[in-house]
């Protein structure tokens, strides 16, 4: 995928007026459809709007591309656009940002679309995890694998002490890399991911040990630290990690037969007990293979899950939630129909809003780290 500015056909930005949020917040949801795709055709080629598969049905209709992150950071180093609009939350734009190009514009249509996961790491906190290392000698075989969950600076971190991002679909890939490299991996910040990846390549869960961040010195020793091999941030998802063990108990003793499928962000105790684990990419690849009349427990956002039922009854596949209660990411529903309308029609007036820029001496390193990935992957 190579996506090129159409200069012919592009109609580029106009000086306007000001375009106040406040105005679209009062209007309703269906009021904005209209409103969105005029945008979308007055902005044309300048313009593409990448959508996460957690983003809601009113907003990732409008996606150009939709995808999970590994997916979704892809199209945005490929896109010859000027204009990037993420409907996700702040981590992925960032990403997107890191790897564009010169001169294109990453835009966040509501800045409060954080991850509460990446908020559980601070670059303060994974220097000082490092210092420690260092007095001990163990970080020259220390490998620092960032999830692509976290923030600009940690990603920068990562690529300037000889490590990687990672996203869910391509963290054993990641792991690999840095074994042929250290004899240790520092994983930051998902703890859930970064075992279930250790573990699936064959590292015992004993040799894997938790670095908590508000504990003195990790809550480790020296003794602790040097037989690690996978040193797991204290960091979860608020989201996944309410997916319990019990729940794919209870879905298996009522639906016999069904296949339980979970995100690699939930607990281990969970993704030990499922058929099978993916990014929300992957997810959806394993119903799609799947033959008519089977039945599939998901463990993951809600918004997809629903997405996922409603696609595949019509090839007469039953896709239910692992958790009745449903697990929603409130960070990624901020993005609302209205906040994209008010970003692409500030867009069209000539303005760029909430406009996501990482710091140049930041960008440089979090660069190498985001390029090894997509070397790995
Ligand atoms: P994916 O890379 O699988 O889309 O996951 C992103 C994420 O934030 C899951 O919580
Ligand atoms: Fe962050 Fe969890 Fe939401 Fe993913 S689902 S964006 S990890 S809070």
């Amino acid at each position: 995928m190579n996506l090129v500015i159409d200069e012919e056909t592009a109609v580029l930005p106009q000086a306007g007026s000001a375009c106040s949020l406040e105005n679209y917040l009062a209007l309703p949801d269906h009021s904005m459809d209209s409103r969105i795709a005029a945008a979308r055709a007055q902005l044309g080629a300048t313009t593409v709007l990448l959508g996460h598969h957690y983003q809601r049905d009113e907003v990732v209709r409008f996606a150009d591309f939709t995808g999970d992150s590994y997916k979704l950071s892809k199209a945005a180093a490929e896109t010859g656009a000027r204009y990037i609009i993420f409907c996700g939350v702040h981590f992925m734009a960032e990403s997107a940002d890191i790897l564009g190009r010169d001169g294109q514009q990453v835009i966040l249509p509501d800045l409060n679309a954080g991850c509460s996961m990446a908020d559980l790491a601070e670059i303060s906190q994974v220097e000082d995890c490092w210092e420690a290392l260092e007095r001990f000698h163990l970080a020259e075989e220390t490998i620092p694998i960032t999830y692509m969950n976290s923030t600009a600076a940690i990603k920068a971190f990562c690529g300037e002490h000889g490590g990687l991002v990672c996203t869910s679909s391509n963290a054993g890939a990641a792991f690999h890399w840095a074994f042929a490299r250290g004899k240790r991996v520092l994983f930051l910040p998902d703890q859930h991911l970064g075992r279930n990846t250790g573990y699936a390549m064959g590292i015992p869960l004993a040799e894997m040990t938790v670095w908590d961040p508000w504990s003195v010195q990790g809550g480790q020793t020296r003794e602790s630290l040097t037989a690690s091999r996978v040193l797991l941030w204290k960091g979860h998802c608020a989201v996944h990690q309410r997916f319990l063990p019990s729940h794919v108990d209870q879905v298996r003793a009522k639906y016999p037969g069904i296949q339980v499928i979970v995100h690699p962000e939930c607990r281990f105790e969970v993704c030990q007990k499922a058929d099978a684990l993916g990014s929300t990419e992957r997810l959806i690849a394993l119903i799609e293979k799947a033959p008519a009349g089977s039945m599939f427990a998901v463990g993951t956002e809600i918004h997809l899950v629903n997405r996922m039922a409603r696609r595949f009854a019509a090839e007469d596949k039953r896709v239910i939630t692992l958790d009745d209660t449903g697990c929603l990411c409130t960070t990624m529903y901020r993005i609302s129909p209205q906040h994209l309308a008010w970003a692409l029609e500030n867009l069209v007036a000539g303005r760029v809003v909430n406009r996501i820029q990482v710091r140049p001496e930041v960008k440089q390193w979090a660069r190498v780290a985001l390029d090894r990935m997509l070397e790995v992957a």
